[in-house]
């Protein structure tokens, strides 16, 4: 299955779970300054957590893009050197507010999976919050996943509520329990399930977060109930595509082909699955989408972050032998691959502008000398 056609599934599935699909939001957070991006699905609707903003609908699907980069949840260092890590990705979810909450979120998960997409049961695992009983009970006895998949577990990031299994949007905001589904590529990759010694590998993947919304936090790390409880889910596109096309990395996907071969030829070197080159690949679509967006190279704030990827897209592409600006020629194949279904023409046009500012910001100097 291609990535459009993966997207364009699952949107189309919770639409028939009575989901209203609404569009992704800008990459810059509008009207929060807790956030330097949009870094999930569940930014736009914030203030429909926190019982703030009421809309027409309690059910909501998207497919958000977000990026990564500088601030909490920041992956800039690890992209390029690790199968899964990306500053920009599409993140597809779907969101209750106030509506459904465990039992539905986990069944439509485990329906959309196994029954849409055709996933083996036995590939995945689950985690669940250490003392979530009900999410465990769920799974276990509703579902039917065994034991031996199951893995509870607990604040594994040194404090009350940090841990891989408790969501937080920002120091601030709606947070909660989570039950996240990984899928294991197979004992040809390193790698240990969740919790054990080797999580860190690749073999076995989180494909799909589900957060059971209950509190807010507060700046003094209180956590106050939400008037509803409420769901939010995210699965990375990148992921579950790696998956559907029986490929381990997230690079190998179609999305990926054709930006790797771009930036070869722009960089003017082998395309052998150099990860330089997956740096610089992964790179443009953050920049691309930022500069779209309205962020611009600068000193401060998200044109930092910015400036940031930016030169270590240039400083990858010198390593590969690049001896002048290459950086903006990668944009006409972002926007021949992204620009297509989901996305409108105005974006597209915006994306091609953002060519001409990148070839004046991407040039080595003074960028290579950070
Ligand atoms: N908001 C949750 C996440 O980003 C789904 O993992």
């Amino acid at each position: 299955m291609k990535s459009a056609e993966i997207r364009e599934a699952f949107l189309r599935f919770f639409e028939e779970q009575g989901h209203t699909r609404v569009a992704s939001s800008s990459l810059i957070p509008g009207n929060d300054p807790t956030l330097l991006f949009t870094n999930a699905g569940m930014n736009q609707f914030k203030d429909c957590f926190l019982g703030q903003e009421k809309r027409a609908y309690t059910r909501a699907t998207s497919s958000q893009k977000c990026v990564r980069a500088g601030g909490k949840n920041s992956d800039l260092e690890n992209v390029g050197y690790t199968a899964r890590h990306h500053t920009f990705f599409e993140m597809l979810g779907n969101f209750s507010f106030g509506d459904y909450f465990k039992r539905d979120a986990i069944t439509y998960a485990w329906t959309f999976l196994t029954g849409v997409l055709k996933l083996p049961k036995e590939k995945l695992w689950v985690t669940v919050y250490a003392s979530d009983d009900e999410a465990y009970d769920i799974w276990t006895q509703q579902i039917g996943v065994p034991v031996e998949r199951m893995i509870r577990i607990g604040d594994n990031k040194g404090a009350p509520y940090a841990s891989d299994n408790f969501w937080t949007m920002g120091d601030t905001g709606p947070c909660g329990p989570c039950t996240e589904i990984f899928y294991d590529h197979g004992d040809h990759i390193w790698g240990g399930p969740p919790g054990s010694p080797e999580e860190d590998g690749d073999r076995y993947i989180e494909i799909w977060n589900n957060v059971f919304m209950q509190f807010n936090r507060t700046a003094d790390g209180v956590l106050h109930p939400l008037p509803a409880p409420s769901v939010d889910t995210g699965m990375g596109l990148e992921r579950i595509s790696a998956v559907m096309q029986h490929v381990h990395s997230n690079y190998e996907i179609d999305l990926f082909k054709n930006l790797l071969s771009a930036s070869a030829a722009a960089i003017g070197c082998s395309n052998d699955d150099q990860s330089s080159l997956k740096v610089v690949s992964d790179h443009i679509r953050s920049c691309g989408f930022l500069i779209a967006d309205g962020v611009l190279p600068s000193n401060e704030g998200r044109g930092y972050v910015l400036r940031r990827i930016i030169r270590r897209a240039c400083r990858h592409g010198n390593k590969l032998g690049a001896t002048g600006s290459f950086f903006y020629k990668i944009v006409a194949a972002l926007v021949a691959e992204m620009g297509k279904p989901s996305r409108n023409s105005s974006s597209n046009r915006a994306i091609s502008s953002a060519c001409s500012r990148l070839k004046k910001s991407s040039s080595p100097k003074p960028w290579s000398t950070a």
